[in-house]
This record gives structure tokens, C-alpha cells and sequence, in this order.
């Protein structure tokens, strides 16, 4: 029997070869490679796909992030408030950043951050929020906006994980003050490196992100103020072009695979992600959960199925960040989610046979349970 890997990008690159290497051929043979043609392309497009004014192309969705705070002039002695529950990324982005994560536990259907606890989080030095549109799931953006909007607080919107996702008929990325967007391979969007992009409506803090991202030059080898090396590369501009062309219909690919995980998983125990009423998700990950599933993650690898954990260890429980000032059991959602989530494989060309064998093998693990 073949095994079934977690993510095949092989498939994708097969499926569009000739443009890409059409689009890669171009950039060679222009021989510009950093801030040119493409990436000005890419962030004009990615912008009108978000229904954003303003995208900067950087390095990488972490950066992405960290630019986007120092972007609003929050760092050093800011508090910002983050899910417990999220990929590290977002809190490292807050302390590059020179500022200090605030810790929240998430909506346990949703998975991602309560509003119901931001009044209890929030302190005199926070200054922003970061949701997090955790595995395609747009967070629950209004009641954060509306708290926001009252404590006179900025929301950052984190949506690495869910490009072309919509909440309540507007794309994610568009509802907070600023967003960031991650271009990791295995994402949505992804190119064949590292790669990010910031999202504003506001010129002031666009034209912000446009100087930090490369060294503060507002004219070359000019420092107005003191920026970083964070550009996306003109080979990773011109492959996000040639896949944004094909972004919805991979988003409608996931869903429709997500849709059959559902048939034919409706009858077993596992608890199967929510799907918000005011939600379009786009299925970056499948997320089942159960209390036993390390060994039903065990049976499946046993039969060639490989799937992964987002995230084995929550984050205040992670060495790096026991300074937190978050105990074990401060944070009771995130802490029983990390025990219990499991991420089935999901992408685009996965095949509905695929999807089928992976739900009767899972059937199978519950069925020599109750003989
Ligand atoms: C939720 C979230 N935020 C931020 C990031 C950071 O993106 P990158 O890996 O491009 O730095 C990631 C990617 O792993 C992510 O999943």
C-alpha cells in the first residue's frame, strides 16, 4: 500500500511546471533579483486580491509581523495580547518586535483567541492585539475589533495560515489595522522559500514597512530611520504570481476534501473542526481531535499515513518562554488542545481515494477499540 505523505508540493509544482518555469526563466533572464518588476507586480495583485490598499513583500511572515508592530510603533515596554494556541512564530514576531506577548486562551471550537477574555488580559501598557486565523478558521474578528475599538487598542491580524479565507463576506487581512501573511512553502500561498507580506490600509504605516524592510533608505544608502534586510526576492515574487492566479481554486480543492473528511468521519468519536457560521475556512490544515491520539497517530503511521500535531507543546509550557509568567494550567483550552489535536493530511491534489482510505483506516482504530 502507498504511503500517504502529510503534504506532496511535487504535485502542485507538476501541475503548473511549464508557467512556472516560464516565470522563473523571465527573472533569470532580466537578471534583476531583489525588489524589481515581480515583486512590485506581486503586491499590487496580492493587495486587490485582499481588497487591501497597501501590501509590502518581506522575507517571511514572521518578519512580516515584527514589521508590522514596529510599523504601528509598538515595541519596548508594549504588552500584546496573543492566543495561547498558535504556531511560535507569532511570538517570537512580538519579541523581535522589543515587545511583551500577553498570553490568552483560545474559543475551544474555534481554536482560535477568546474574546470573552480579553477584558481580563488586557493592561495599561497593552497596545495591541494579535488574532490568529489559526488553520484556515478566520478568529472571531468582530467582538476583538469591537473590544479593540474601546481600549484603544491596534489589531494585527496573523493570517499565515489562512489566505482567501473570509469572515462575515470580507477577506481576512482586510479587518484589522494591519496584517501579516507568511509565503512558507506548505501554506496556502506558498512560494519555494521563505517569503511574507504586510497589508495596510493606512499610506503612513505601508510607506513605514516599505523603509524597515530594507534598512530605512527612502532614497538608496540613505538611513531616514533604522530599518533591516526583510525583502521578498524577485524568484519568489514571480512564483507567488503565477500560484495567487490559482489560489481559489486550491481553497475550493481543500474544501472539497475537507467536505468528504466530514461524511465519512461523522459517525466516529473524534471531534471534527467547526466550520463558523460567519466563516469561509480554507482548510490550511485539517484538525481532528481525540483524547487518544497518540495512538491513533501511531496506527496510521504504522500504515503509511503521516500526520503531524499543530502544536505538541503550548507555548508557555515550551522552555524558551517558561518566563511568561503563564504556570501550567493557567491556560486549561490551549493545554488540553496541544494533548489532543490532529492535523490529517490535506492539499489540494490529495485524492478523494486518498482522503476515503485515510477515514477507513481511522474507522478501523475505533471499531478494534469497542471489539
Ligand atoms: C500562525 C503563524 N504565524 C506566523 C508564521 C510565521 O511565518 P514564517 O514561517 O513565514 O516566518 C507562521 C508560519 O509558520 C504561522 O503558522
Amino acid at each position: 500500500m502507498q504511503a500517504i505523505p502529510f503534504v506532496d508540493l511535487n504535485k502542485q509544482y507538476e501541475s503548473i511546471r511549464r508557467e512556472l518555469d516560464e516565470a522563473l526563466s523571465r527573472v533569470f533572464t532580466r537578471g534583476s533579483f531583489i525588489l524589481g518588476a515581480e515583486v512590485s507586480a506581486f503586491e499590487r495583485e496580492f493587495a486587490e486580491y485582499c481588497t487591501v490598499s497597501h501590501s509590502i513583500g518581506v522575507a517571511s511572515g514572521t518578519d512580516a509581523l515584527k514589521l508590522a508592530l514596529l510599523a504601528c510603533g509598538i515595541g519596548m515596554g508594549d504588552d500584546v495580547i496573543v492566543p495561547a494556541h498558535t504556531a511560535v512564530a507569532t511570538i517570537a514576531a512580538v519579541h523581535a518586535a522589543g515587545a511583551n506577548p500577553l498570553l490568552v486562551d483560545i474559543d475551544p471550537v474555534r481554536y482560535t483567541l477568546d474574546p470573552a477574555l480579553l477584558a481580563q488580559a488586557v493592561t495599561p501598557r497593552t497596545c495591541a492585539i494579535i488574532p490568529v486565523h489559526l488553520y484556515g478558521c478566520p478568529a472571531d474578528l468582530f467582538p476583538i475589533l469591537q473590544f479593540a475599538r474601546k481600549h484603544n487598542l491596534l489589531v494585527v491580524e496573523d493570517c499565515a495560515q489562512a489566505h482567501g479565507a473570509v469572515y462575515q463576506g470580507r477577506k481576512i487581512g482586510s479587518w484589522g489595522d494591519i496584517a501579516a501573511f507568511s509565503f512558507y512553502p506548505t501554506k496556502n500561498l506558498g512560494g519555494f522559500g521563505d517569503g511574507g507580506a504586510v497589508l495596510t490600509g493606512d499610506p503612513a504605516r505601508a510607506e513605514k514597512v516599505r523603509l524597515l524592510r530594507q534598512y530605512g533608505w527612502a532614497e538608496h544608502y540613505i538611513s531616514s530611520v533604522r530599518g533591516i534586510n526583510s525583502r521578498l526576492d524577485e524568484l519568489q515574487a514571480a512564483i507567488l504570481r503565477v500560484k495567487l492566479k490559482y489560489l481559489d481554486e486550491w481553497n475550493a480543492s481543500r474544501r472539497k476534501l475537507a467536505g468528504l473528511y466530514y461524511e465519512l468521519l461523522s459517525g466516529t468519536e473524534l471531534t471534527l473542526p467547526a466550520q463558523p457560521a460567519d466563516a469561509s475556512h480554507v482548510f490550511h490544515q485539517f484538525v481532528v481531535r481525540h483524547s487518544r491520539r497518540d495512538q491513533l497517530r501511531g496506527y496510521l503511521k504504522d500504515l503509511g499515513i503521516q500526520t503531524l500535531v499543530h502544536y505538541p507543546v503550548p507555548i508557555h509550557l515550551q522552555p524558551a518562554y517558561a518566563d511568561l509568567g503563564c504556570p501550567k494550567g493557567s491556560l486549561p483550552v490551549a493545554e488540553r488542545a496541544s494533548q489532543e489535536v490532529l492535523s490529517l493530511p490535506l492539499y489540494p491534489e490529495l485524492t478523494e481515494g486518498n482522503v476515503a482510505r485515510i477515514c477507513r483506516v481511522i474507522i478501523d482504530f475505533f471499531n478494534r477499540k469497542s471489539r
